[in-house]
């Protein structure tokens, strides 16, 4: 049977380095956490039978929760063959622009959310999920006159993967999502990502600072007292470098498609971090 592959484009999305993480996971462990899911590249290859996956993001967690549950997904999949078949840049516009009213949005039920999530996905510059200070999507249109928003057997496989499984989908922040871990667990942490460029020490444009950096070191390093074996990904930056002296760094390339600041095409230097 084919992989289930992610159903969105990702900024940070682990498809290109998928089987250098595999390599470099543990080959035996009890629950998975992955407490940035994105995508899902990792947790799609995986297919572990016991999972915590979360995300900050309600909007892609609200898919994630549609597509485990089989009525909720067939009519999310069927207003999407509705919008694609409207699709032009004035309705590409129209649905972006919901979310300027705030009642109107807030009427909209899951189903309708989730569909409009996918929809800009995939019919947005890049598949870049960017909102602005009012929490409005301002992605432009991709110019594209066709959009193929799913695979209808891709989507199949993870509802049964999902509803077949024990996989707990939760939209907090990443330190709550691992609360319940335990020794033998493991957790993959594929964080925003740190750059070396940044001017300011506590800003960057992804809203994931330094200092969420650095909180989140603590916490790998509280995981792995507790006797979990935890793996984190990033770039290779001075500060992620610093932050885990302490355990087993390995560098590897990968190539960048999407970037938050639209500058990071080509190839880059990765760390896989590893406790084990
Ligand atoms: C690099 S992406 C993950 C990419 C993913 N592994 C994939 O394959 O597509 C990082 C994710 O972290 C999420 N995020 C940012 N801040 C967070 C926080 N404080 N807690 C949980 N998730 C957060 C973002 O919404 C984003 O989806």
């Amino acid at each position: 049977m084919s992989k289930i592959r992610p159903f969105v484009k990702w900024a940070g999305g682990k498809r290109q380095i998928i089987d250098k993480l595999i390599s470099y996971a543990p080959k035996k462990f009890n629950k998975y956490y992955e407490p940035f899911i994105g995508g899902g590249a990792f947790l799609f290859e995986l297919e572990p039978k016991t999972a915590v996956i979360n995300d900050y993001n309600t909007e892609l967690i609200n898919v994630y929760k549609c597509f485990s549950d089989e009525s909720k997904y067939k009519k999310v999949l069927s207003l999407l063959d509705e919008y694609e078949e409207k699709h032009c840049k004035e309705f590409y516009y129209e649905i972006r622009n919901i979310d300027r009213d705030k009642d109107t949005y807030n009427n909209l039920s899951n189903i309708e959310k989730a569909t409009r999530t996918i929809y800009l996905n995939k019919s947005c510059f890049n598949g870049l999920y960017r909102v602005n200070s009012k929490n409005e999507f301002n992605v432009p249109f991709n110019q594209k006159k066709k959009v193929n928003t799913y695979d209808k057997d891709n989507i199949v496989a993870i509802n049964k993967y999902l509803n077949n499984n024990q996989i707990t989908i939760l939209n907090v922040d990443f330190e709550h999502a691992v609360n319940d871990a335990k020794k033998g667990d493991f957790i993959y942490f594929d964080p925003p990502y740190d750059s070396d460029s940044d001017t300011f020490t506590s800003y960057t444009d992804n809203g994931f600072n330094k200092e969420e950096q650095v909180r989140l070191s603590k916490l790998f390093k509280k995981l792995d007292k507790k006797g979990c074996y935890v793996m984190l990904s990033n770039h290779n930056t001075k500060l992620i470098n610093e932050l885990y002296k302490d355990y087993n760094i390995y560098v590897i390339e990968a190539k960048r498609n999407i970037n938050a600041n639209g500058a990071g095409r080509g190839k880059i230097e990765e760390v896989i971090i590893t406790n084990y």
